[in-house]
């Protein structure tokens, strides 16, 4: 029912994702140390870690009733060739728990396959830890791989964890 409200657009306009942004201050603040701006847009938008074409780059809208309602950042072959890295799914805090994040990564995961990819990554900053419990529940497990996370004014860590599709 729900699923049939969602829609999902390529982004490429930072000034269409600035109230979605300023609406999750909290996350933000959480994992970077600032409130998000154009600049956070920018990034999500274009940021692409070095060696990585902006045509590997995929930021989705999450649309219901044509308003955005959230994000889904991809990095396709990244980093191994049939990997999809997820930079950042974000929900407006308004649509959180409501099963919006499991349905979008579900559609998500349809077109991936169909493009050939067989393995999504993400990494879960410290400060945000409590989000694996969503990870775990859609699939992903804890690969063991602990990085340096370097925000805007945060350095810290984040785990890795993967899903097979
Ligand atoms: C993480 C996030 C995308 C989850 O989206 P969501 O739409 O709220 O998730 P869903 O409603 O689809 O939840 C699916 C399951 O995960 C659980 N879950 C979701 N968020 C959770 C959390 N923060 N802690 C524990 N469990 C959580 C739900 O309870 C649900 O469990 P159930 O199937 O047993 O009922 C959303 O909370 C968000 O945008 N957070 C801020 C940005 C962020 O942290 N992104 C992830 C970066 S790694």
């Amino acid at each position: 029912m729900l699923e049939s409200l969602l829609c999902f657009k390529h982004l490429s306009d930072e000034s269409s994702i600035l109230n979605l942004l300023e609406s999750s201050k909290d996350y933000f603040e959480t994992i970077e140390g600032i409130s998000p701006d154009i600049n956070t847009a920018c990034s999500i938008l274009y940021h692409r870690p070095p060696g990585v074409n902006l045509s590997q780059k995929n930021t989705v809208g999450i649309f219901y009733n044509q308003i955005i309602i959230g994000l889904a950042d991809m990095i396709f072959g990244y980093p191994k060739t049939h990997t999809v890295y997820i930079g950042l799914l974000l929900i407006s805090p308004n649509y959180r728990k409501t099963g919006i994040g499991r349905i979008s990564m579900r559609e998500l995961e349809r077109h991936i396959v169909e493009q050939g990819y067989d393995t999504l990554r993400i990494a879960v900053v410290r400060s945000n830890a409590v989000v694996k419990e969503f990870w775990r529940k859609i699939g992903f497990i804890e690969t063991g791989e602990v990085k340096e996370y370097r925000g805007t004014r945060i350095y810290s860590t984040c785990e890795i964890m993967e899903k097979t599709l």
